[in-house]
């Protein structure tokens, strides 16, 4: 194998790296919530946004610590991240005895290694490959990602020595003085490390803290002790890798993350008039020049086309397509649904499970009534088709293309409309044509 000389402390292959993810915790201030890291932020899991950013690092090991809730963390995560070692952490004695668990997974591993927490939904693959770069440029032992608040709160506190500025220890707000609190430099609990330093300093913690667990904090310290390399990476924004522990923070990380996406959109040319209003959940896709009106709400998977109007006041849920100049307006739900090009249901509707042709026009107060109580069921609507205010169709079932439903028409299932004929009433029924 090819290895490069880092430091005087440890040798280690080139690029090699694994991430640990502390995901045991049980997040007792989200009461009634289930396990913390499957609280959902914006549309998905505080974890899943986790994975995200680390998976954008394709690492060569990735160990995931679950405790609290394992039964349904684990399988979240076999299900949801191939490759990763689900590790279970039991009992939880600190996020330092997690990582001496995590390690013992992945035994063999020499590289670097990087500990993320579970619950930080702002973080992005970018910030860790900040972290990374510097700590190998730097050929540290470890690397803290530190961020800057005013009141950091809870938060460890990064105390340096007042000689060389260089970090000499962290230590929890529960452990400080009154003077360690006044710090406003934070760990993020994101860090750095080289595996073989990182071993060596999980290897024997102490357990001398206001809640007798062995901390990973406690790890850097020892390792400055023992002449290590230790490193701080100030982050840009800290506040954007700030944990989720309370109802407040799950509320102030979906803002954060709601503006950024909003943001992004804007920067791609998209009209959202008012952001403030907006929602947009992370994979969403929007041509540019399509317009998002005040007060809605785009779930994940969306796709909507050039010179689509959406709003004001609509609920386009996942994996809704709108395909170019489809418009969506006032009080309408859409679900699992395709507006094919030019087609519009401006006003107080539900779509649900349907495929909608091109410029067909669905009335005000139109239903799909997918859902017969055991099953949801597909309505099909053909090209240019009329449905009358007030219709309801039915679920199976198909409109023609070119067919109209009268006001108040209720198509019943399978109950079909032929192209280009007209119905009405309850149950809809075709009149005979005039001669
Ligand atoms: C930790 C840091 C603190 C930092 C903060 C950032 C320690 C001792 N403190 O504090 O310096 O400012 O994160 O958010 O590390 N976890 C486990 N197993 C455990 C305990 C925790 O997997 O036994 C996980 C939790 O699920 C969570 C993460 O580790 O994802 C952090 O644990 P938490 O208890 O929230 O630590 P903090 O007190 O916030
Ligand atoms: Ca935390």
């Amino acid at each position: 194998m090819k290895t490069r000389s880092n430091s005087a402390h440890e040798t280690r292959p080139a690029d090699r790296l694994a991430v640990i993810v502390l995901a045991a915790g049980k997040g007792t201030r989200l009461p009634g919530a289930g396990p913390k890291v499957l609280v959902e932020c914006l549309g998905r899991p505080l974890l899943e946004h986790v994975r995200r950013a680390v998976v954008g690092l394709s690492p060569d090991e990735t160990v995931v610590l679950t405790g609290f809730g394992r039964e349904v963390v684990q399988p979240w995560v076999v299900a949801h991240w191939p490759g990763a070692h689900v590790v279970v952490q039991e009992p939880q004695n600190g996020t330092g005895h997690a990582v001496r668990v995590a390690l013992a997974a992945i035994p063999r591993f020499v590289g670097d290694v990087l500990v993320v927490c579970g619950d930080v939904p702002q973080l992005e693959d970018a910030d860790l490959r900040v972290l990374l770069a510097a700590h190998r440029r730097t050929r540290a032992d470890a690397t803290v990602l530190s961020g800057v608040a005013t009141d950091p709160r809870h938060l460890g506190r990064l105390v340096r020595d007042p000689a060389t500025g260089r970090l000499a220890r962290i230590v929890e707000a529960r452990d400080a003085s009154e003077e360690v609190l006044a710090i406003r430099e934070f760990n993020t609990g994101i860090y750095a490390f080289g595996a073989a330093a990182l071993r060596r300093a999980v290897a024997d913690l102490p357990r001398a803290n206001a809640q007798g667990e062995e901390y990973l904090t406690d790890a850097i310290g020892a390792l400055v002790l023992t002449g290590g390399r230790v490193e701080v990476e100030r982050a840009a924004d800290g506040s954007a890798l700030l944990g989720v522990n309370t109802p407040t923070d799950l509320a102030a990380a979906v803002t954060a993350l709601r503006r950024r996406i909003v943001g992004r959109h804007l920067a791609a040319g998209v009209l959202v008039v008012d952001p403030d209003t907006t929602v947009i959940e992370p994979d969403v896709e929007i041509a540019a020049g399509a317009r998002i009106l005040p007060f809605t709400y785009l779930g994940h998977g969306c796709r909507i086309g050039p010179e689509c109007t959406v709003g004001p006041f609509a609920h386009l849920r996942g994996g809704t397509v709108l395909e170019r100049g489809a418009q969506v307006g006032n009080f309408v739900e859409v679900k699992a649904s395709t507006l094919a090009a030019g087609a519009k249901a401006k006003h107080l509707t539900y779509l649900g499970d349907a495929s909608v042709g091109e410029k067909a026009n669905i009335g005000c107060g139109t239903i799909t009534a997918n859902y017969d109580g055991k099953q949801k069921h597909r309505t099909t609507i053909g090209a240019g088709a009329q449905i009358g205010s007030g219709t309801v169709l039915v679920a199976p079932v198909t409109v023609g293309a070119g067919a109209r439903t009268g006001a108040n028409a209720v198509v019943t299932a399978r109950h079909d409309v032929p192209p280009g004929v007209t119905v009405v009433g309850v149950p809809a029924w075709a009149p005979a044509k005039a001669s």
